[in-house]
């Protein structure tokens, strides 16, 4: 596997540079044996939310989404929630975009809380899809047409005053500025979404102990992550660092914890691979798509 090192500020090297920047800095102290690296000390996953951070809030400030569409075409139109209400729902990492808001197009959801350790800062991003009140579905006014783009990129406050009165709404009950690991469990919920937010946090016994504790006894999942086996993890942790990306969680600790507690509505692994800039290399992946009802 190549060398590759991405810093806090989201600088990417590789060969020599990588290879004296991991004799520096690396996860590999924090592997545990049979479970990948499922956490780290608060000051690591602070680097990492100062890259998310950066990301989002400075470099990808122009940004529209994360991905969310892709997820929606790999959950398959979230069929499996289609027809079902949902009291209360919560995005545990929803992000600056949130995927409630394309979930909500496929099943009723009657208020939502969103929970994001950086959530005051996202409300002010230019695109972020949500306010103190509403979340805005992506259903008129898509960015998918040409019109769109064009009128989102170089007309951002008329496009987002156009969406948010065209749009259809979910109101928000609470917006939550913490980590999934310090959230407020006094309050329950009829559907947790959590998409492409594990390998973030910086604890997972802590994050699953809380979706248990939130998450009301017949509700409903819906979760998304990379899906690493053990030896992948070892070697990523020996030859890469990826500042924003903290935890490598075996696929072992998630099988069993969605099979413990979830009845399966719905699952599927993807195989994907990606580039990173200026890296000649395709790393390849694996991501878990699942939905469950909760069953104890
Ligand atoms: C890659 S983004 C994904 C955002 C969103 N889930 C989406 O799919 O559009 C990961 C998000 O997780 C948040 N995050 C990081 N650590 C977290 C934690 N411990 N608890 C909850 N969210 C966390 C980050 O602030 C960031 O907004």
């Amino acid at each position: 596997m190549k060398q590759i090192y991405v810093d806090k500020n989201v600088r990417i090297f590789s060969g020599e540079e990588a290879k004296r920047a991991l004799r520096e800095k690396n996860d590999l102290s924090f592997v545990d044996e049979g479970e990948g690296v499922v956490a780290v000390p608060r000051e690591r996953w602070e680097e990492a939310q100062y890259a998310e951070r950066l990301h989002w809030m400075e470099r990808g400030y122009k940004s529209i989404e994360d991905r969310n569409d892709y997820h929606e075409s790999a959950f398959e139109d979230y069929g499996a929630l289609q027809g079902r209400t949902f009291g209360h729902a919560l995005e545990m990492g929803c992000g600056p975009f949130t995927n409630l808001r394309i979930i909500g197009k496929h099943c009723t959801i009657e208020r939502c809380s969103l929970l994001d350790p950086l959530i005051g800062e996202y409300v002010s991003h230019p695109n972020c899809t949500y306010d103190r009140n509403n979340l805005y579905l992506a259903q008129r006014l898509s960015r998918k047409t040409i019109i769109n783009m064009v009128l989102g990129r170089y007309f951002t406050p008329l496009y987002n005053s156009l969406r948010k009165r065209l749009n259809p709404t979910i109101p928000v009950a609470a917006l939550l500025a913490c980590p999934v690991e310090q959230m407020p469990v006094d309050q329950t919920y009829d559907l947790v979404c959590i998409i492409n937010v594990i390998e973030h946090c910086y604890d997972t016994n802590l994050v699953f102990a809380n979706i248990l504790k939130v998450l009301k006894p017949g509700g409903v999942i819906v979760f998304h992550d990379r899906y690493y086996d053990h030896d992948e993890v070892l070697d990523i942790v020996q030859n890469q660092y990826d500042a924003a990306h903290p935890l490598k969680v075996d696929r072992r600790r998630i099988d069993s914890f969605l099979s413990d507690n979830f009845e399966p509505l719905f699952r599927q692994v993807t195989h994907n691979c990606s580039m990173a800039d200026g890296i000649d290399d395709v790393i390849a992946y694996d991501e878990l798509y699942f939905i469950g009802a909760r069953t104890r």
